[in-house]
């Protein structure tokens, strides 16, 4: 466990802009900075940042909360790692406590698996660098590739021995656990409940996390013969999702951000090689097609892709699809190619680093042009197959969100194709409308579905419309009035030496509070007044029921982004609620009363239509009165007065 007084440190130092600007582009507005969401797919930004609360809210998706909540729901951490990241960042020292071995099951489960990675990649590098069989066998073979040493510390190259049971039997002698080595695929089960080594008599390539621990492997044979894969990977588990994973980018990442640039291979080799070679922006999506998880991985760095291709055909052509996801995302894509036989892990070792960039400057092409020109080959003279390219090509162009980009494209490829830049564009804005119909009918869909969802309306006698909604608009203002205002001290006449807070929750001891959320809220804000705690902002932002910190940042935000209509609505606005305290505090209480007194006389008024018993209907009669006497005094106070 990390130290309470650790935890302090690491919350002082973290820059909340600056920790979610390594992920997202921040631009400021007002006092807040706001950005397009990464846990959402929008066009218009609405992922705000208030740096002087350190809270985040996404509007899109409904997150929200400290840099430490960002970065477990961005970067998936668990709260430690989460904190051990900052804390890196801010070049604060951890102090934990129980950190012995002993407690190891005490970690949670993900942390087990990491440690269980972390441990063989240390096993397999071992077993490279310090033994007979790794030094002979897979030393020699990395430098025939020409893999230098301090490359292959960098990425933790290593080696499996060619037995059945050498990192498993090591492993468990060590105390690491079953299921945590067949969770991860290092082991697999036999039969008879054994376990046995997943990679036997390969060089292993970690495959690291964003932040750089290793999560999985690809263990590579060093055998000719065709039979056995080339290579074996992890399987998913907890840890590792190959989708949302780039190899490389660990080490990648400073400098894509440096050069506004990623290059994106197909290997393991590649990367290392193209790295080792001084060029450093480079990533692999490891043999498998790009993913838009991937891509978004990419985008948050750079918004330009360059992908280098080996020279075979068929893998190309195969991949052009995958493309248009990069267009989709905003991204910039150029292709380089290589010629027939070369990968870029080959050239670059053929070329030298500088030969290399400057083979990529002279070569790289467009995506659209390079795809169009591809494409219209294939179709050579058949007017059919090129009616077919045309409708391909300008479909990419209408993935692309920026429209003048969008047209430098159109007119270039009007060339290219021989046909009139009108035609294209009319073929481009058909495209476009059916897109918009169809995510247009999308949304409806949805609302149709969440209006289905929504609770029925009810409808009292006076016809007004006692929805859900109005009764939690009125249960959030006291949840946001004591957020933002409940360790204030009290100075009005008549009431003085208390705080907000705790007159608030004293005041509305008698309501029964409805929206789930709000009343444990409630609920809780009254149990910390009992102790004797007076809880602040930062209290909720760092609580750990997800629901009130979710509620807290909302109503904390709502002030910067709620809409003008809302406040007209509500009469107020956030310089005059604080110039008469007073009135703001009682009449957000006062409203809160009087539309659970309408829910209680309507509900009156209903057993009294179904009463047959004359004694049940006196009681309900004088109940009925009552009620009304304590809404006549309210609405006398808030100087409302109901016509009927
Ligand atoms: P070298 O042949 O050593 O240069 O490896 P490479 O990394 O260049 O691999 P290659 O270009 O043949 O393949 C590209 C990527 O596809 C590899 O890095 C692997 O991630 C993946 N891959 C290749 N072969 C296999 C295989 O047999 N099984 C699996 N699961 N993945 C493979
Ligand atoms: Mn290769």
């Amino acid at each position: 466990m990390i130290t309470k007084a650790t935890v302090d440190r690491i919350m002082e130092a973290t820059d909340i802009v600056e920790v979610i600007g390594e992920f997202v582009q921040l631009k400021k507005r007002g006092a807040n900075y706001v950005g397009l969401s990464p846990f959402a797919n929008e066009r218009t930004p609405s992922f705000t940042v208030s740096p002087a609360k350190g809270i985040f809210k996404d509007f899109s998706s409904g997150l929200g909360g400290s840099a430490v909540t960002f970065l477990m729901e961005h970067e998936k951490f668990n709260y430690p790692e989460a904190l051990k990241w900052l804390a890196k960042k801010y070049g604060i020292e951890v102090e934990e406590l129980n950190d012995a071995p002993e407690n190891r099951e005490e970690e949670n489960h993900r942390e087990s698996l990491l440690i269980v990675t972390g441990y063989a990649a240390k096993f397999f590098q071992h077993s490279l660098l310090e033994t007979e069989a790794g030094k002979s066998i897979a030393g020699s073979y990395f430098k025939e590739r020409g893999f230098r040493d301090d490359t292959i510390k960098k990425f933790e190259l290593g080696y499996s021995p060619d037995q059945w049971e050498a990192f498993t039997s090591s492993a468990l002698k060590d105390g690491y656990q079953q299921e945590f080595l067949e969770e991860t695929g290092l082991s697999v089960k036999r039969d008879n409940g054994t376990l046995y080594d997943r990679y036997r008599g390969r060089v292993m390539f970690p495959i690291h996390s964003f932040t750089g621990r290793v999560i999985a492997f690809g263990g590579r044979t060093l055998k000719s013969d065709k039979s056995v894969p080339k290579y074996v990977n992890s399987p998913e588990s907890e840890i590792y999702h190959k989708s949302n994973v780039l190899y490389g980018l660990h080490f990648a990442k400073k400098a894509i951000r440096d050069e506004d640039n990623c290059y994106l291979v197909e290997g393991y080799a590649d990367v290392i090689s193209v790295h080792q070679s001084g060029i450093e922006n480079v990533v692999a999506s490891s043999g498998t097609s790009l993913t838009i998880e991937q891509i978004k991985l990419i985008g948050r760095l750079t918004k330009n892709i360059t992908i280098l291709y080996d020279g075979d055909a068929a893998g190309i052509k195969a991949s052009l699809r995958g493309l248009d996801l990069i267009l989709e995302e905003g991204l910039n894509v150029k292709v380089v190619l290589f010629p027939d036989g070369h990968d870029p892990d080959s050239y670059v070792r053929l070329l030298g680093s500088t030969g290399f960039k400057n083979y990529i400057e002279q070569n790289k092409k467009d995506f659209i042009l390079y795809k169009t020109n591809l494409l219209l080959k294939e179709a050579g003279n058949d007017p059919i197959k090129k009616a077919d390219v045309i409708r391909d090509i300008v479909e990419s162009i209408a993935k692309i969100p920026d429209s003048i980009k969008a047209s430098v494209f159109i007119r270039e490829c009007s060339g290219l194709l021989q046909i009139e830049e009108r035609s294209l564009n009319a073929e481009l804005n058909k495209m476009r409308q059916a897109k918009q119909k169809k995510d247009h009918q999308q949304q409806q869909n949805k609302q149709q579905v969440e209006r289905e969802a929504a609770p029925p309306v009810e409808e009292d006698e006076l016809g007004l419309r006692l929805t859900n909604t109005q009764d939690e608009t009125q249960e959030k203002e006291i949840v946001r009035l004591l957020v933002t205002y409940g360790s204030r001290i009290i100075n009005w006449d008549g009431i003085a030496n208390t705080y907000i807070g705790p007159f608030m929750i004293a005041e509305l001891s008698d309501v029964e509070f409805e929206h789930p959320v709000c009343k444990s809220f409630i609920q809780i804000y009254h149990e910390e007044v009992e102790k004797g705690i007076l809880p602040e902002e930062l209290y909720y932002i760092n609580h750990p029921d997800k629901q009130i910190t979710d509620i807290a940042i909302s109503v904390l935000l709502s002030q910067y982004t709620l809409s003008p209509n809302w406040y007209e609505m509500h009469k107020i606005s956030t310089t005059d609620e604080e110039k008469d305290m007073k009135a703001t505090i009682l009449d957000a209480i006062f409203h809160l009363k009087l539309q659970k007194v309408g829910k209680i006389l309507t509900n009156i008024r209903n057993q009294l239509k179904t009463s047959i018993i004359a004694e049940d209907q006196d009681i309900l009669l004088s109940q009925y009165i009552h009620m009304k006497k304590v809404e006549k005094s309210i609405t006398d106070y808030l100087g409302i007065v109901i016509t009927k």
